[in-house]
């Protein structure tokens, strides 16, 4: 359950407090006699103890000592703050609390913030399915900050931000029986219709008016339609005038195709439209929050299986450019959609493009579940501004080399290129590929591996992350703020 977070003005004893202090010094100030004081301080002066908890007649105070450490750098003093909030939620739920009181003691506002956010990310749950759902779901409720500087504009964001990342988390845990490139379009379009972005989304009739060969040739095998989803946020006010642009995978399930994957690999293959699903999230945040930068958002959508009518490797599809493409692999299908929405693009003469998918296992393999590969083309300091917001959200961005001779993998005897490279640098040749459709700044992010985990690691629950959500949206809100500094 997404708890809500508000601001409340005092402290009140019979809560359920959580008091983050950096100074013993500062909990005199709080609530606690000097009996209680001396237990505090004697337990906190363990160097091995973060963490104390009062139980005062089932009210209970949790006091947690913050580090003081200012050499440590900052973005990752941050994330411990997210995974301490995190911890705390086994005892809320233990103790069947539903609401939460943090007390900032200290003026540290940006650490009570990540604190919060942990708390309210780690308490995601996909119980939708399980008859015990009940029983099984989270209490916390309410998350109440007491900091005389927080603001309002504060609160509602994060609160957005963590409405966003849970509405991106649950749409990767949908399986394909529920969650067809139809269904994902319909349930982006009340995303959108709640936000306030125009959405259109084109039907087959439409994508084939289009020519979008790549989309039209995985769709081949399916049972169901694809769907190309337009997402427009133009606020009246906006910073920019041309578009920045994000484009992501909507590959609703991911068997192969003809190529069909091995069964251990298919397993998780209903997060292949974790790109999709981080780009509509963003978008939703950025409209909520209503920050004044022009963004759009599209997704490409469709499953990939075999079928009598399937695409062969083989085969030689013609793309909505006209480029010609020898399929080698039916596999290697998220290129193949996200080439005809790069072209897309181009109508925007856009500022910048983002693209993010589950592209290749081989990002997978070098990065594991931690980091995002990251490439780019032209981007110039919008590519290190990205990184940037990678290390403040936790979201971090592994640049990958992207020279030229990568693209000689690619070179096909009978057509203008392959759909694949050739078994190294996978991850890289797949970069390679989707470049040939772009030519404006573009950054592509291929989040393989930490898209979607077998087992929860900290306010990163299992199954669907959200991973690009928080990132995109750190960088959109970084981009109005260096557009505004450079126009004074
Ligand atoms: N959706 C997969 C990539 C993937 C792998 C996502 C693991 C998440 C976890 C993609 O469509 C794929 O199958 N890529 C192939 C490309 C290959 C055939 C060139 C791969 O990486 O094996
Ligand atoms: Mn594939
Ligand atoms: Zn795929």
């Amino acid at each position: 359950m997404l708890p809500e977070i508000i601001k409340t003005p005092d402290i009140n004893k019979s809560k359920t407090n959580i008091y983050l202090v950096s100074e013993i010094s500062d909990l005199v100030k709080a609530v606690f006699n000097t009996e209680e004081t001396e237990y505090i301080s004697s337990r906190l002066a363990r160097k091995d103890q973060q963490t104390v908890i009062l139980n005062k007649l089932g009210h209970i105070a949790v006091i947690y000592k913050l580090d003081s450490g200012e050499e440590s750098n900052q973005d990752q003093k941050l994330e411990k703050y997210r995974k301490a909030g995190e911890n705390l939620l086994g005892i809320i739920n233990e103790h069947k609390m539903e609401s939460v009181c943090i007390v900032d003691t200290s003026h540290l506002l940006n650490e009570i913030l990540a604190f919060a956010e942990g708390m309210a990310l780690g308490n995601y749950q996909f119980l939708k399915y399980r008859k015990d759902r009940e029983d099984k779901e989270s209490t916390l409720k309410l998350i109440e900050i007491v900091s005389q500087d927080l603001g309002q504009k504060d609160v509602s964001e994060l609160n957005i931000l963590c409405k966003a990342v849970y509405s991106c988390r649950s749409l990767i845990n949908e399986p394909l029986s529920n969650l067809n490139a139809e269904k994902l379009a319909i349930d982006f379009e009340s995303m959108a219709h709640e936000a306030g972005i125009k959405i259109e989304v084109l039907n087959k009739q439409k994508i084939e008016a289009l020519k979008m060969g790549g989309l039209l040739a995985v769709n081949l095998g399916s049972i169901d339609p694809p769907t190309f989803s337009i997402m427009e946020y133009k606020p009246e006010r906006a910073v920019n005038t041309k578009p920045i642009v994000f484009v992501g995978k909507g590959v609703v399930y991911d068997t192969g195709g003809l190529s069909l994957k091995p069964t251990s690999s298919m397993d998780t293959m209903k997060c292949d439209m974790s790109g999709a699903a981080a780009v509509a999230s963003a978008l939703y945040a950025i409209a909520l929050a209503k920050l004044p930068v022009y963004t759009i958002a599209l997704v490409p959508a469709t499953d990939n299986r075999p079928d009598g009518n399937a695409y062969v490797p083989g085969d030689i599809i013609t793309m909505m450019d006209g480029t010609t493409v020898e399929v080698l692999n039916t596999d290697a299908e998220g290129r193949l959609i996200l080439a005809d929405a790069l072209t897309y693009a181009k109508k925007y003469d856009p500022i910048l493009v983002i693209d993010i998918a589950t592209l290749t296992g081989a990002a997978e393999a070098a990065l594991g579940n931690i980091g995002i590969a990251g490439m780019h083309n032209k981007a110039g300091k919008y590519f290190p501004q990205l990184v940037k917001s990678g290390f403040s959200v936790n979201e971090r961005i592994a640049e990958f080399p992207f020279w030229d001779d990568y693209e000689e993998m690619l070179k096909s005897e009978i057509a203008d290129l392959k759909n694949i490279g050739g078994k190294f640098a996978g991850a890289i040749t797949a970069g390679k590929f989707l470049q040939h459709f772009t030519g404006y700044p573009w950054i592509h992010l291929d989040i393989a591996g930490p898209a979607f985990l077998d087992k929860r690691d900290s306010y990163r629950t299992i199954g669907g992350t959200g991973v690009g959500v928080r990132l995109l949206f750190d960088f959109v809100k970084k981009f109005e703020k260096e557009v505004l500094e450079a126009k004074i």
